[in-house]
């Protein structure tokens, strides 16, 4: 446990309305106070944060970490260490895994590799066994191996019934149902969104009903069980629709939006590269601008990479045979910045949806800088301009379409429980 003096830095931490230019002083790994004027004592190191954004360890409530089984593509240190780079201190990990993450083996699996990793990661269990949609998993035994939420992400649960099941048990460990929406049915062969595009570059389309009929159906499961559901990576201007009535009725109901989905429209797809084949796909422009107001309203709670790694030859590949999914972790933060800087979305619904939001959605003791709390902070510089660069990238894939996009906004140090885990200025020395 470290002791670390955080000074000059504007400090935005919407759990306890603070933006203000304070110091941070973090002794044993948690937050002693936060005011201006803090001296350094002996022992403590200084880090200096003037010019740069001070804000509670940011939360990501949905990666991929690839281990067990495909650790080709990313292992739990890689993609701890992207997490760190990216300024994210928490992360939670999906369970398409191979095995599945459906028992507490593999879910103490996970925990044990991630013990030595200085990202605080935490393990999604997997709604069904094997994520076939038949059976539900060992849903009890996992929470008692630590899982902070359930989802068959990446194949939806079809059947209604076994979905019912799992929102009905869920409520006994009140853990999150994590929905990924897309019904397979109405997805079909689907590679982009289904529209003019889809039939300008001759590729199969995936329809908007498709995300938005599973959206209502969870959203009357949720009604009818009580449990709470949270849709994932929510991509369409319908789905965006249903959220803000079902919350209006008071259902249980939260959401998450990707970078890829605020940021692209399906003319991305145009050239073909397969880093834009991700699921759901990306959508049009009404869609992406439904996805603001969504989380300037608060109608998406949380922001979340969906961080997907797949290896070259996944990728290299021709787009109908392309693996779904691109990187996220290392290159969120000028995205979920430019919603402040572009399109209005106040800084501190920003960091809202980055920290406390998903925090409480997953139920983990993170989000807030409130004396007391962890000493995780996320610190960076919000006039930082340059190109992304995915040679940089510490996470073991670079499936990314954003390859020397120029961004503003820069990730300059992350911390855990008082020591630095990442510092950019180490980094390019
Ligand atoms: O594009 C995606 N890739 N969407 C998902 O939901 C799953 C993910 C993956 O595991 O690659």
């Amino acid at each position: 446990m470290s002791n670390l003096l955080i000074k000059n830095g504007r400090v935005v931490d919407p759990s306890q309305q603070m933006d203000d230019t304070l110091d941070v002083l973090i002794l044993d790994g948690k937050v002693s106070a936060i005011q201006s004027g803090i001296d350094a004592s002996p022992g403590v190191r200084v880090v200096d944060a003037a010019g740069c954004i001070v804000t509670p360890g940011w939360v990501d409530m949905h990666t991929h970490l690839r281990d067990p089984g495909f650790s080709h593509k990313e292992t739990i240190a890689s993609g701890a260490l992207a997490a760190a780079a990216g300024g994210f201190t928490s992360i939670a990990c999906m369970a398409n895994t191979k095995p599945v993450n459906d028992n507490p083996f593999v879910t103490s699996y996970i925990y044990q590799k991630a013990s030595s990793c200085d990202v605080n990661v935490y393990a999604i269990g997997a709604i069904t066994k094997g994520l076939e949609g038949k059976q539900l998993a060992e849903i009890g035994s996992m929470f008692e191996a630590g899982i902070v939420g359930i989802s068959d992400d990446g194949a939806t649960v079809q059947d209604s019934y076994i979905m019912r099941k799992a929102l009905d048990y869920s409520r006994k460990f009140d853990l999150v149902v994590i929905s990924h929406a897309e019904c397979t049915c109405l997805k079909g062969l689907g590679v982009m969104n289904e529209g003019v595009n889809s039939t300008r570059f001759g590729l199969r389309g995936n329809p908007k009903a498709a995300e938005e009929v599973i959206v209502a159906r969870d959203i009357l499961l949720a009604e009818l069980t009580g449990a709470r559901l949270h849709i994932a990576h929510v991509s369409t201007a319908g789905s965006v629709r249903l959220l803000r009535e079902a919350k209006a009725k008071g259902i249980k109901v939260t959401g998450e939006a990707t970078p890829h989905h605020l940021i692209l429209t399906d003319d991305a797809v145009g050239n073909y590269d397969t880093n834009t084949k991700v699921a759901p796909p990306l959508r049009e422009q009404v869609d992406v601008d439904a996805l603001i107001e969504g989380v300037k309203d608060g109608t998406i709670d949380a922001l979340a990479t969906d961080h997907a790694p797949h290896s070259v030859t996944e990728k290299e590949v021709e787009y109908d045979l392309a693996a779904f999914g691109m990187v996220g972790l290392e290159i969120a933060l000028p995205f979920y910045y430019r919603l402040h800087l572009e399109k209005g979305v106040p800084l501190s619904r920003i960091v809202e949806a980055m920290t406390t939001a998903p925090a409480k959605i997953l139920g983990i003791p993170k989000g807030s800088l409130k004396p007391g709390a962890d000493g995780d902070v996320s610190i960076f510089d919000p006039k930082s301009e340059y190109r992304i660069d995915k040679t940089t990238f510490k996470s073991k894939s670079r499936n990314t379409p954003f390859d020397g996009y120029k961004v503003q906004g820069k990730v300059r140090f992350t911390v855990t429980g008082g020591k630095v885990i990442y510092s950019a200025s180490e980094e390019t020395r």
